[in-house]
């Protein structure tokens, strides 16, 4: 038989038009996809720039109501509150971490009262409150595990209290899915829901964020006996499965964009709610390339959200919510 003159099969027929490339689009974006996390501070209707997190702010806890209604606007369901601790609260016993009325719990109470449609998620890890900067108790130049756990458990059963839909693990200690679910249940709080930084990589894309919680002058060393080593993926899965006989509702990778290939082995593997977090580097990355007018900032923004649905994630963190739901929905 001669070969026929022409390709038959023309993939290129569905790319034609506008109409035609939506009607075969696998993977789809929308506001519902997206979790924003923003910094809290001390005072009343302030905002202050992070300087290496261009368009972000800490905000006090009013202006976080007004996220919070922003959110509620633009279609964005959830907000995930991380707290620039005032150097007076950060002790060796992380004792603020657990008081009812640390800015966190007074954050949540507030957007639970005006904004009660938006489900807040908190992070659950002692470094807001540390003079070490790290996620647990430090003793004898350790990051002790069991010991970390219990207080954990304690600043759960603070934020549950305080009203928290979602409580965040992000400390990467053994058994503080357990110790906290166990918490939850003894107190009352069978609804509360838990999204575990199950795969939590030590990563250095996490510089902006440090600075913008005040944590990288603080933070002696490194996280590298507790957050998981880069080249590792088979241990991702078995930290999922651990975190979700534990009880976890949902499960994260983070960060996001380098480790798409954690999500989607962790979604074909589970097939439950993943999550990936933008974390605060990739969010830099890509303001930086598009400040200098080397990419092209929103469709960049775009592109990289919509990468982590391909991978099979179900939702993202990120920085860009706002403005990412606002090109979404224009
Ligand atoms: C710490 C925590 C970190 C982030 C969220 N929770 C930083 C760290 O582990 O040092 C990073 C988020 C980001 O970079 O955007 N519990």
């Amino acid at each position: 038989m001669t070969p026929a003159p022409f390709p038959l099969a023309r993939p290129r027929r569905l790319r034609a038009t506008p109409a035609l490339r939506a009607l075969v689009r696998e993977t789809t974006l929308t506001p519902s996809d997206l979790i924003w996390p923003i910094f809290l501070m001390q005072g009343r209707s302030e905002s202050v720039p992070v300087p290496s997190m261009p368009g972000v702010n800490r905000l006090t806890v009013d202006r976080a109501v007004e996220a919070a209604r922003e959110a509620a606007s633009l279609g964005i369901p959830a907000l995930c509150l991380f707290p620039y601790t005032a150097m007076e609260h950060r002790t060796a016993d992380c004792s603020e971490a657990w008081n009812p009325d640390n800015l966190t719990n007074r954050a949540i109470r507030a957007i639970k009262d005006s904004v009660p449609e938006v489900a807040v998620m908190t992070d659950i890890a002692l470094d807001p409150y540390n003079i070490d900067g790290h996620d647990g108790f430090v003793e004898h130049g350790e990051i002790v595990n069991d010991r970390t756990v219990e207080a954990l458990a304690r600043m759960a059963l603070a934020q549950a209290r305080a009203g928290a839909d979602i409580l965040g693990p992000s400390d990467m200690m053994d058994g503080r899915i357990g110790a906290i679910r166990r918490m939850l249940e003894s107190e009352g709080f069978q609804k509360v829901t838990i999204l575990s930084y199950a795969a939590k990589y030590a990563s250095a894309f996490y510089g902006p964020f440090r600075d913008a919680v005040g944590a990288t002058a603080a933070l002696k060393g490194e996280k590298k006996t507790y957050q998981m080593d880069p080249g590792n993926s088979d241990e991702a899965l078995r930290l999922v499965a651990r975190d979700l006989a534990e009880g976890a509702d949902m499960v994260m990778v983070k960060p996001g964009m380098p480790y798409l290939d954690i999500c989607r082995r962790v979604k074909d593997e589970f097939g439950i709610p993943t999550f990936a977090y933008q974390v605060s580097g990739e969010f830099a990355m890509l303001k930086a390339a598009a400040a200098n007018g080397w990419l092209d900032g929103p469709r960049v923004m775009l592109e990289s959200l919509m990468a982590f649905k391909r991978a099979g994630c179900d939702g993202v963190l990120t920085y860009f919510a706002p403005e990412a739901a606002r090109a979404m929905n224009d």
